[in-house]
């Protein structure tokens, strides 16, 4: 009797402070901005600090990441970042311990934790003070595309290409960063749309991948001469949508080629993302062509899509699940191996979706 009034004392002990008798300590690892980058990024701009996080509480829950998205904005947003602060990223990360009903223990979600291995989040404020959605089924399909053509860089081209550009069966569209994972999404789904595209990146071998397995019609390597010369070869009868993911006097040049009433979707300006505010690329006055021509070019932020955001993933989950969309991912294995797959990306490494599987 007195063996098992004990027993019971024991479990109501350990019933009460069961979050901390049981559980063990988990401690994060993450990658904080040591100094503002000056140029291309060096590992020493950045140092791997460890976190122990606490014990979570009701309605929170802990994640492990399991792939870390590699993206050009990291580099955009660097001078707005305070030092000291972890580098931003979203990741795909599951569920491993969890007060949450509405995210139980295996749930996976899209969030925007940064270069981090473990986050608590709150249930409250997922999807609203923190970017980030359940990531939903996708078939036979890796993981991995939840943060490629089924995550924010897909919807990226879903929205940046549809709703701004509006392209229409047989016009011509070009898309700079063409092999990138924005840009090689951009073609295929104004290939859908019936249109001839033109795509320039910075290999011959980015090229091959874009006309040969993509079906793209025509590519341009820029870094190669007479850019303008090949744009009027391709697009004889000019060009009428333009996804910018670079910007610069490449982009001065597409804009010299375009029809009467040509849009522009301004995405990304990646030509100036490693230069110093005071170093800015020039580039040639574009307002001439666009009054002559009566362009319209409008900058946007994916995130403005968000009340649509699952208009854009099953969109592009059934292009995909139709084979009308093909993808390429580079994945980086190794969380310590982020910063390495991060400047591949700048430097053009990449085909398709840069990733590090943690
Ligand atoms: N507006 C938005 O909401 C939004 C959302 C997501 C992404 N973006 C923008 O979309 C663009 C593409 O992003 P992504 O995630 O798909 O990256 P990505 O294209 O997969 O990777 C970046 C690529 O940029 C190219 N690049 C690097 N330096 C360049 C330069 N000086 N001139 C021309 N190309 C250069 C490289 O390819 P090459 O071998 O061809 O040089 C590299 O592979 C970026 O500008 C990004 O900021 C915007």
């Amino acid at each position: 009797m007195y063996h098992l009034t004990l027993k019971t004392e024991q479990i109501m002990m350990a019933a009460r402070f069961n979050s901390t008798i049981s559980k063990n300590v988990t401690i994060a690892k993450k990658f904080v901005l040591d100094k503002h980058f000056n140029g291309l990024p060096k590992r020493t701009d950045i140092k791997l600090v460890e976190e122990t996080l606490p014990q979570i509480q009701n309605g929170e829950f802990l994640t492990e990441a399991v792939y870390l998205s590699v993206d050009p904005y990291i580099r955009a947003y660097q001078p707005l970042t305070k030092l000291g602060r972890v580098m931003m990223c979203l990741q795909i990360a599951k569920v491993i311990e969890s007060n949450s009903e509405k995210f139980p223990i295996g749930t996976y979600v899209v969030g925007d934790y940064g270069w981090r291995t473990h986050t608590i989040s709150c249930e409250k404020s997922f999807g609203e003070k923190v970017m980030g959605w359940k990531l939903p089924p996708f078939g036979t399909l890796p993981l991995s595309v939840g943060l490629g053509m089924l995550g924010l860089t897909g919807n990226t081209a879903y929205f940046g290409l549809l709703d701004i550009c509006q392209p229409k069966a047989n016009e011509t569209v070009v898309v700079s960063g063409a092999a990138g994972a924005v840009g090689s999404h951009v073609g295929q789904i104004a290939k859908i749309k019936g249109c001839k595209v033109i795509g320039i990146a910075g290999s011959d071998d980015k090229g091959k991948w874009l006309t040969n397995e993509l079906g793209f019609d025509h590519f341009i390597n820029y870094k190669e001469p007479n850019i303008l010369e090949k744009l009027k070869q391709f697009a004889p009868n000019k060009v009428d949508c333009y996804f910018d993911n670079v910007g610069g006097e490449l982009s001065s040049n597409v804009m010299r080629c375009m029809n009467k009433f040509g849009r522009i979707s301004v995405c990304g300006a990646i030509t100036a993302y490693n230069s110093n505010p005071a170093d800015l690329p020039k580039a040639t006055l574009v307002q001439g062509m666009m009054a002559i021509q009566q362009l319209k070019m409008e900058g946007f932020i994916v995130t403005t899509f968000f009340p649509r955001w699952m208009e854009g993933i099953e969109q592009n989950l059934k292009w995909l699940q139709e084979g009308k969309l093909k993808y390429r991912e580079t994945i980086t294995d190794g969380f310590e191996n982020t910063f390495q797959a991060f400047v591949d990306m700048l430097q053009g490494k990449n085909f398709g979706k840069a990733l590090v599987k943690v």
